[in-house]
C-alpha cells in the first residue's frame, strides 16, 4: 500500500480541508473534460465534517453541482431517514444545502428487494463505462474499518471474490446484517479514489498496513488495486505509529 501518496495532516479538521479541496478539484476537472462529475460517496461518519465543509460557501460555489452525480459506495438495510442510513447522512450534511438536481442523487435502495441489481443497472445507465467496459467513477471516496474493511467489503465476505457485479448485497456476520456494496472492480476502475482515515482509533490498523509484512490474507483495503489515482489522507492521530513521510 506504501506504494500510493500517503497524505498526513496535522488535524482531522485539516484532513476535511485538504479532502474538500481535491473534491473541488476533481470535480472542476472532470467536469471540464467530460461535461460530468460521477462521485461515490463514503458512508460511516469520517466524512461528515468533509460533506460538511463541501456545503460552505468557500466550497460549493467552486462546484457546478447541476453537472454533478451523487452515487454511494454502499449502505445499510435501513430505509432512507433511518440515523443509520449513509444517505441520510450525506443528505443532512451535504446534499440539502448545495443545489444539486435530486435527479442526480442516486440513493442506494438498499430497504428494497433487488436494491443491488437496481443500482448497478442505474451505474450502467448513467456512467460511461471505461475500455474495460465498466462504468468508471470519476471519484470513489472511501473511508477504512479498524478491520481494514471499505465500503461494505468486510473481511472474510464473499463479495471480496466478486469480479463481475458491480454491486452486490452482503451478509456481514459480524455485524449481523446485510449491507449492499460497490465491488472491487467498479471501485478498483475509478479515475482517483480517495481514502480518508482520522482518529486514534484506525491508528493500529494503519500501523498494520503500512509496517507488518505481507498477510497471507491481506485486509479488503490491500485489496484495491485502482487502474487511477489513490491518495491516503489521514490525520495525525490515525498515523501515530507511522513517521510524518509515511514510512514506518
Ligand atoms: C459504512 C462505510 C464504511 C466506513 C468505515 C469507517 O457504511 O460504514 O461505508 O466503510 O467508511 O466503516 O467508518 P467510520 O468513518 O465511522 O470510522
Amino acid at each position: 500500500m506504501s506504494k500510493y501518496p500517503l497524505h498526513i495532516h496535522d488535524t482531522a479538521e485539516a484532513l476535511h480541508h485538504a479532502c474538500a479541496q481535491r473534491f473541488a478539484e476533481l470535480a472542476t476537472q472532470a467536469i471540464a473534460a467530460r461535461g460530468q462529475f460521477h462521485v461515490a460517496l463514503s458512508g460511516g461518519t469520517t466524512p461528515r465534517s468533509l460533506y460538511q465543509r463541501l456545503a460552505t460557501p468557500q466550497f460549493a460555489s467552486r462546484i457546478d453541482w447541476r453537472r454533478v452525480h451523487v452515487w454511494f459506495g454502499d449502505e445499510r438495510t435501513v430505509p432512507p431517514d433511518h440515523p443509520d442510513s449513509n444517505y441520510r447522512m450525506a443528505r443532512e450534511s451535504l446534499l440539502d444545502h448545495v443545489p444539486i438536481p435530486p435527479a442526480q442523487v442516486h440513493r442506494i435502495e438498499a430497504e428494497k428487494e433487488g436494491g443491488a441489481d437496481d443500482y448497478e443497472a442505474l451505474l450502467n445507465e448513467y456512467i460511461a463505462a471505461s475500455e474495460t467496459a465498466v462504468p468508471q467513477f470519476d471519484l470513489v471516496l472511501l473511508g477504512l474499518g479498524p478491520d481494514g474493511h471499505i465500503a461494505s467489503l468486510f473481511p472474510d465476505t464473499a463479495i471480496l471474490r466478486e469480479r463481475d457485479r458491480l454491486v452486490a448485497a452482503v451478509w456481514v456476520a459480524k455485524l449481523n446484517t446485510w449491507r449492499i456494496s460497490l465491488t472491487l472492480p467498479v471501485i478498483d476502475n475509478a479515475r482517483h479514489v480517495l481514502l480518508l482515515v482520522a482518529g486514534t482509533g484506525k491508528a493500529e490498523i494503519v500501523r498494520e498496513i503500512f509496517t507488518d509484512a505481507p498477510r497471507a490474507v491481506p485486509y479488503p483495503v490491500q485489496m484495491l488495486a485502482p487502474a487511477g489515482a489513490l491518495e491516503w489522507h489521514l490525520d495525525a492521530a490515525a498515523a501515530q505509529y507511522l513517521s510524518r513521510e509515511g514510512a514506518p
